[in-house]
């Protein structure tokens, strides 16, 4: 009997390995974006976030006044580039204009706000998915995505990414050409890191003399503990 159970559960556990690993292998493989992660790309992807994304998400937890403080973007591009979709003020937060319960009604579900977006989703994930966008008339938008089946949201970045199709077939191309159209979800990607956890810029600045300073501190720990010992011996 006990033999029996032993088989059974070994049985049961190839099973479900073995369905894990269909799962696995239809699921797409996420991309990973190769950038230089500083100011001058988030600044880029802040800029393009703003043109296409904030019609519809927010990033709550941001405020424009700190793209200039974290970013060191002057005050006279964030009003150009970044504050005028919205027409909010200085040191509001980066709010759409779009009222959640409209974007509901629209789209069939709301917009989600994307502060903590790349830390919930990984940066791979969005990259992946901002890159995955089909056309499929069977959906009220005409748009599916391979990592986020079924989505509510439309591909705003086909007019200058292409319209491709489920079998990843180019139907229609877009304004830039794919290796520019990459450089720029990069950027988008790279601001969403930066929004997610924005004093990063700051900690990178900061890290190298945290550490000298450690290094100067072991040096005077080092003289101190010969100073007392040198009576001891
Ligand atoms: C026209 C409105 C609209 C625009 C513009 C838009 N989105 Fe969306 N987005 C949506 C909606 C609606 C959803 C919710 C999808 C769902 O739940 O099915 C969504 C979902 C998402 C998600 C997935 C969130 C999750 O729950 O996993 C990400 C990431 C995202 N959008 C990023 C972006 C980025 C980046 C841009 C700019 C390039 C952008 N969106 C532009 C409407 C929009």
């Amino acid at each position: 009997m006990k033999k029996l159970l032993v088989i059974g559960t070994l049985v049961a556990g190839l099973g479900m390995g073995s369905l894990v690993a269909a799962e696995a292998a239809t699921a797409p493989v996420l991309m990973k974006p190769k950038y230089t992660y500083d100011a001058k790309t988030i600044i880029a992807g802040a800029k393009l976030f703003a043109m296409h994304c904030m019609v519809c998400h927010s990033v709550q937890f941001m405020r424009y006044e700190f793209l200039t403080q974290d970013l060191g973007m002057s005050k006279a591009d964030v009003h150009k580039y970044i504050m005028l979709p919205t027409g909010a003020g200085y040191k509001a937060n980066m709010i759409s204009a779009m009222p959640v319960n409209m974007a509901s009604k629209w789209f069939g579900r709301p917009p989600p706000d994307l502060s903590q977006m790349e830390r919930y989703k990984s940066q791979d994930w969005i990259y992946t998915y901002l890159l995955s966008f089909y056309q499929d008339s069977k959906r009220p938008s005409g748009w599916n995505n391979h990592v986020f089946p079924n989505v509510a949201m439309p591909d705003v970045l086909a007019p200058i990414g292409g319209t491709w199709s489920k079998d990843g077939k180019l139907l229609k191309a877009g304004d830039e050409s794919q290796q520019k159209f990459r450089k720029q979800v990069t950027d988008i990607v790279a601001f969403l890191r930066f929004v997610s956890d924005p004093s990063v810029v700051q900690r990178h600045e900061f890290g190298p003399w945290v550490l000298g300073l450690f290094a100067l501190f072991t040096i005077f720990a080092y003289l101190l503990k010969k100073a007392y010992w040198k009576d001891v011996k």
